[in-house]
């Protein structure tokens, strides 16, 4: 594998998600893998997860790792072709996604949607300009419009912690008083599409997701309905798709302990970080059915793999 852009870089989930759990169990299995080699992590977003399970990972394969902040501290990119380059921006990715190839044997960037227009967010400009000028692999640590590492994490959760082969999966949405990006929920579509789940996605009128991600998923637009005998209920807010960034803050959808009382005594996931009692209630985040600690501690496994197939791809 070169680049893991996103979660259709993924060529067999089962082998790869027992690979993951086996190398849960013995971390450091492969620390020879990375010697000498380094990873050089680029963020134009905050992070607390990814940045650090990213970095565990590396570490756990032997790899250096350099971190970089982009906001604030790097020079501001400019990626369109041909254009004079006399207003804001210092430095063209041409140049900077080569330079850091020089730094660096893989790189793994994050950079989010800005939710002000969907045609230029949907283009993956950042990611795509990167993976086209570096000459070294990139890792998508959370792009405009996916999360393939948090959705590799949470096939890695769902698969240790399901009862019988074909659970019941819920993705419900739930307010939030800022907009949020799609992508953890477009990847996590993408991701039960390939799993074997009865999958339902559940959120109020006008807050569709990209139907040619959701494709033909069932959408229950009535959250109750759709939660009864689940046996995992991941929850996550997403700004509207059709209204494009609109903030969805109704809590007639936040998750109470009544609402989980209808499923199946299912998992309660969430990809975090979480605004208690705005998504969810005190008693379901720290009840006994919430795994959101072990998902994200799954975080580093799923990266580790990642790196791994790169590594040994070199
Ligand atoms: N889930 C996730 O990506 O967390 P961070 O934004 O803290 O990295």
């Amino acid at each position: 594998m070169n680049n893991y852009f996103s979660v259709q870089d993924i060529d067999a989930l089962n082998d790869w998600v027992n690979e993951a759990i086996v190398l849960k169990k013995n971390p450091l299995s492969h620390n020879y893998l990375g010697k000498n080699k380094t990873i050089g992590l680029l963020f134009f977003n905050p992070s607390l997860r990814t940045r650090l399970s990213t970095q565990k990972a590396a570490l756990n394969l032997g790899m250096n790792v350099m971190v970089m902040n982009f906001t604030g501290e790097g020079w501001s990119l400019e990626y369109e072709d041909g254009v004079v380059m006399d207003q804001g921006n210092s430095e063209h990715i041409k140049e900077a996604a080569q330079v850091v190839s020089q730094y660096c044997d893989v790189l793994a960037i994050r950079a989010f949607a800005k939710l002000e227009d969907r045609e230029e967010d949907y283009k993956e400009k950042v990611l795509k300009s990167f993976i086209e000028y570096a000459t070294i692999p990139v890792v998508n640590m959370e792009s405009a419009t996916g999360h393939p590492l948090q959705a590799l994490t949470d096939a890695i959760t769902i698969t240790e912690h399901k009862k019988v082969r074909k659970p019941k999966v819920v993705l419900s949405w739930a307010p939030h008083p800022k907009a949020l990006p799609q992508a953890v929920a477009n990847s996590f579509v993408e991701m039960m599409q390939r799993m074997e789940a009865d999958f339902v996605i559940t959120h109020p009128v006008g807050f569709e997701l990209a139907s040619q991600i959701t494709k033909d998923v069932p959408i229950d637009y009535n959250q109750e309905n759709a939660l009864k005998d689940a046996d995992f209920v991941y929850v996550k807010n997403w700004s509207s798709y059709s209204d494009y960034g609109q903030i969805g803050s109704d809590q007639q959808w936040r998750i109470t302990e009544g609402k989980m009382k209808l499923t199946n005594q299912a998992k309660f996931m969430h990809c975090l970080p979480v605004r208690r009692n705005v998504v969810v209630d005190d008693a379901v985040l720290d009840g006994e059915h919430s795994i959101v600690i072990e998902q994200a501690n799954n975080r580093t496994y799923a990266a580790q793999l990642v790196l791994k197939k790169i590594l040994e791809a070199k």
